[in-house]
C-alpha cells in the first residue's frame, strides 16, 4: 500500500520520539519515500543524525537551511507529500493544530497539506485525559485528520494509563488499513486461476498447454491492489507474485485446480478463471516412466471436471463469475456459447488470430462480451493494462 508513497513525518518534543527511528524504517521498508521535519524540542529526545539516516534525507527543522542560509519552502514539502504523520503529537502540537497557531516549520507545513494527516498523540496519563485534550482531539478529527489513538500502558512518569504512543508497527498497520479501505475491491474476496495444468502420464511426462499465467498474475495483482482479499490458485508456471497480500495456492493437474477451487469459492465475491485448464486427463497415470516399444503406444483420455461450468451451476447471490474464452474460429459465437453455458457474468474473448495475442506474450487484446450481450473490444496492450480493463467492468457490475 506504502510502495511508493511520499510520507512527511512530523516528530514532536516527546519521549516517544525515539519510536519514530522503527516508524521510519517501517515505511521505508515497504518503499515509501520518506522526508523528517523535527520540532526545535524534539532534538531533545532523539537526534536529527539518526532519523536522516534512517529516512535518507536531510530533517528538516526550521525556515532556513543551516548551510546554505536559503529559505525552506514548507509549501513545497507539504505538496510533495502523499501522506502527512505527526508521532509523537504533544498536547502542546495538538492544541496548535486545532487553533493554526504556525509557530514552527511543522506547524506551517501542517497548514499548508492538501494529502491525508494521521495524528498519534503521546502524553502522559492526566494530560491526555484532560478535558482541553480531548476536545483538541476531537476537533482534529473534525478538521480531517485521523487520529491514531494513544494505547494504555507504563508511561514515562511511571504512570500506568492511557497516554503512550501506539507503537510503530500498530501505526503503520493503521495507515496501511486506512489506505486500502479507501479502495474501489477494499472487503471483496477475489478468486483467480491461472497457468496451465499439467495432466500426468508417466513420472516425467504429462499432457499441458502453452499459457504461461501471465494474464491471471496481471488479474492477481491488480485486484490486490484494488484492496481486494486475493487469493490465486496457479498452475504449473515459472512466475512470482509481488504483492505478497496475496494467497498463492500451486497446483499441478485439473483435478486438483477444481479441489482449490471448490475449496475457495464459496465465500468468493468475484471468480476469474484465466487458468487454461485441459479437458482431457489420461485415464491412468504411470508412477514409473514408461519403457519405449517398437509397437504402436495409446493413451486413453478421460474428459476433466468443467470447473467453471460447475462454478456457474453453483452461483452465489451476489457473486461475480468471469471466464475466458480462447478460440481460433466463429470467436464471438463460441465465446457467447460458453457465456450462457456456463453462466457467466462476461466472458473475455482472445483470438488466436490476433497477432501478440494469446499464451506467452505480454500482451493481449481482448474482447468483453457480457450477459446483456453487450460487446465492447479492446485494443492490443499490455497485460497489466488489459487487467485493469477486465478489473474497471468487474467493477461497473459491481455498481
Ligand atoms: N474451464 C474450466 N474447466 C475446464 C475447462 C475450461 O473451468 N475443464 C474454463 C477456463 O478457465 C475458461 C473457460 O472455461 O475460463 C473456457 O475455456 P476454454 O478452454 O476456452 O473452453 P472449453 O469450455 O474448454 O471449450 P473448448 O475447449 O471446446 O473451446
Amino acid at each position: 500500500m506504502l510502495n511508493g508513497k511520499n510520507i512527511l513525518l512530523g516528530v514532536t518534543g516527546g519521549i516517544a520520539a525515539y519510536k519514530t527511528a522503527t516508524l521510519i524504517r517501517l515505511f521505508k521498508k515497504s518503499g515509501a519515500h520518506v522526508k523528517v521535519i523535527m520540532t526545535p524540542e524534539a532534538k531533545e529526545f532523539i537526534t536529527p543524525l539518526t532519523l536522516s539516516t534512517l529516512a535518507e534525507n536531510p530533517v528538516i527543522s526550521s525556515f532556513t537551511d543551516e548551510e546554505t542560509g536559503l529559505w525552506e519552502n514548507h509549501v513545497e514539502h507539504a505538496l510533495w507529500a502523499d501522506l502527512f504523520v505527526v508521532a509523537p503529537a504533544t498536547a502542546n502540537t495538538i492544541a496548535k493544530m486545532t487553533q493554526g497557531i504556525c509557530d514552527n516549520f511543522l506547524m506551517a507545513t501542517y497548514l499548508s497539506a492538501k494529502c491525508p494527516v494521521y495524528v498519534c498523540p503521546a502524553m502522559d496519563l492526566d494530560m491526555y485525559k484532560h478535558p482541553t485534550t480531548q476536545e483538541n482531539l476531537k476537533q482534529l478529527v473534525k478538521n480531517g485528520n485521523r487520529v491514531i489513538d494513544a494505547a494504555e500502558g507504563e508511561l514515562a512518569s511511571g504512570l500506568v494509563g492511557k497516554g503512550r504512543m501506539e507503537e510503530p508497527e500498530n501505526i503503520f498497520a493503521f495507515i496501511e488499513n486506512d489506505l486500502r479501505s479507501g479502495l474501489k475491491l477494499y472487503g471483496k474476496k477475489v478468486l483467480v486461476t491461472a497457468g496451465p495444468t499439467h495432466e500426468k502420464i508417466d513420472a516425467v511426462r504429462f499432457i499441458g498447454n502453452n499459457s504461461s499465467g501471465k494474464m491471471g498474475f496481471e488479474l492477481a495483482e491488480r485486484a490486490a491492489a484494488l484492496g481486494a482479499d486475493v487469493c490465486l490458485v496457479a498452475g504449473p508456471v515459472k512466475l512470482a507474485l509481488n504483492d505478497q497480500s496475496i494467497r498463492r495456492i500451486n497446483i499441478e493437474s485439473a483435478n486438483e485446480m477444481h479441489q482449490a477451487v471448490m475449496q475457495e469459492q464459496a465465500d468468493a465475491d468475484i471468480i476469474v478463471m484465466a487458468a487454461a485448464v485441459a479437458d482431457y486427463t489420461p485415464e491412468e497415470a504411470f508412477s514409473h516412466k514408461l519403457k519405449k516399444k517398437e509397437a504402436e503406444l495409446s493413451i486413453r483420455l478421460k474428459p476433466t471436471q468443467d470447473i467453471l461450468a460447475a462454478l456457474g451451476r453453483d452461483k452465489k447471490n451476489n457473486q461475480l463469475l468471469v471466464g475466458f474464452a480462447l478460440e481460433t474460429d466463429n470467436e464471438l459465437e463460441h465465446a457467447k456459447e460458453k457465456l450462457a453455458k456456463k453462466n457467466l457474468d462476461f466472458i473475455v474473448l482472445n483470438s488466436l488470430k490476433d497477432v501478440g495475442a494469446g499464451f506467452d506474450y505480454d500482451t493481449n487484446k481482448i474482447t468483453i462480451i457480457d450477459r446483456d450481450n453487450k460487446t465492447e473490444e479492446f485494443e492490443l496492450k499490455s497485460k497489466s493494462e488489459v487487467a485493469r480493463d477486465i478489473l474497471n467492468k468487474i467493477i461497473s457490475l459491481l455498481g
